[in-house]
């Protein structure tokens, strides 16, 4: 999720699920051929197992991407053909692709031929007005022609005209039964569903009948929510940190950052705002973490003021 899911975060949400298949952050083909690879693609071997999702449509770009994202380690690569922001669609990209199922199969073959790790495809089960199942079962079908063996679908069209992106996440429809249907009419992919999902039973549903469910914004916003899935999803009952012990790994990891790539604490801190979220003195302790008057301070000492503002009532059994 862009500007959401960058390394500092996958680094936490691992501490939390050691088998949840993390993402990147879109990175636009664009950006990997002109810009700067190493700060667009370094991520930290602790947060195997992750995916980098590329935003492009043209062949050769994929495939020059695919290899750099396979050569820098990652275990899998996502295409994006579902956002449908004015600069994605500008550049051709994201959800719009949708409308070209041939170049998108195109784009994954590209991909498949030069890379031994999948290459996936997130993507929409409509765009504007085109809301019948046909419509997603076409493209499914096509771009499975290309290579590619698994589709994350987020269950909603995409309006490209009118809506904001955050928009485009919440108006129009979530429509399950059309992911179900493509399951059913294609049994040999791996089909998962996205859009929505708050709630560890619902989850598990899908997951009867589907093969994955990807989560975005309730992982991100409740993050402790994550501590449950390994065991109840992924039938690994290890012992798992404490919120403590979490916060605790974060400011080791804060200190290796500001050591290694002068990384501010800051810039980490922001994405575990919502680990203490429904406890009480919660609040408060999200304000000292997001306390920009800190700024100079170091992590160590941000977490003894965050501590000692947090009630004796919440705090954790050692
Ligand atoms: C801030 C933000 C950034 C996002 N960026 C991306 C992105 O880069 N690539 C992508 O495929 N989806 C992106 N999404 C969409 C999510 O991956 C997901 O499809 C959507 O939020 C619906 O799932 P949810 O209801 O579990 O959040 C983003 C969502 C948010 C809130």
């Amino acid at each position: 999720m862009m500007d959401w899911t960058d390394r500092h975060c996958r680094y936490f949400h691992r501490l939390l699920s050691r088998h949840a298949l993390l993402y990147t952050e879109m990175v636009t083909t664009g950006a990997l051929i002109h810009g700067d690879v190493a700060r667009h693609l370094r991520f930290n071997a602790e947060e195997h197992p992750v995916a980098l999702q590329l935003g492009g449509s043209e062949a050769a770009d994929l495939a020059h991407c695919a290899r750099l994202g396979e050569t820098w380690g990652y275990d899998e690569i996502n295409l994006n053909c579902g956002c449908p922001s004015e600069r994605v669609q500008r550049g051709a990209f994201g959800a719009c692709l949708m409308n070209e199922p041939k170049l998108v199969a195109d784009g994954v073959k590209a991909m498949v031929d030069v890379v031994g790790i999948p290459v996936t495809v997130k993507h929409r089960i409509g765009i504007d007005k085109r809301e019948s199942y046909e419509y997603v079962r076409d493209f499914v079908g096509i771009v499975s022609e290309g290579g590619c063996r698994q589709f994350i679908v987020h269950a909603r069209n995409a309006w490209l005209q009118g809506l904001s992106p955050k928009e485009n996440r919440e108006v129009p429809p979530l429509r399950y039964e059309l992911v179900h249907r493509l399951k059913h009419e294609f049994p040999q992919l791996q089909i998962c569903i996205n859009g929505g999902f708050t709630e560890l039973d619902a989850v598990m549903q899908q997951l009867r009948l589907l093969d994955g469910v990807m989560i975005g914004r309730e992982a991100y916003h409740n993050p402790w929510w994550m501590r449950d899935w390994d065991a109840l999803v992924f039938n690994d009952p290890h012992p798992v940190p404490s919120r403590d012990e979490v916060e605790s790994r974060m400011v080791d990891y804060m200190e290796r950052e500001l050591a290694e790539h002068q990384t501010p604490w800051h810039s980490i801190a922001r994405h575990m705002l919502g680990l203490r979220n429904g406890l009480p003195g919660a609040r408060r302790w999200r304000q000292v973490w997001s306390d920009h008057r800190l700024k100079s301070r170091a992590p160590r000492e941000v977490m003894a003021i965050a501590r000692e503002s947090w009630p004796l009532e919440a705090r954790e059994p050692a």
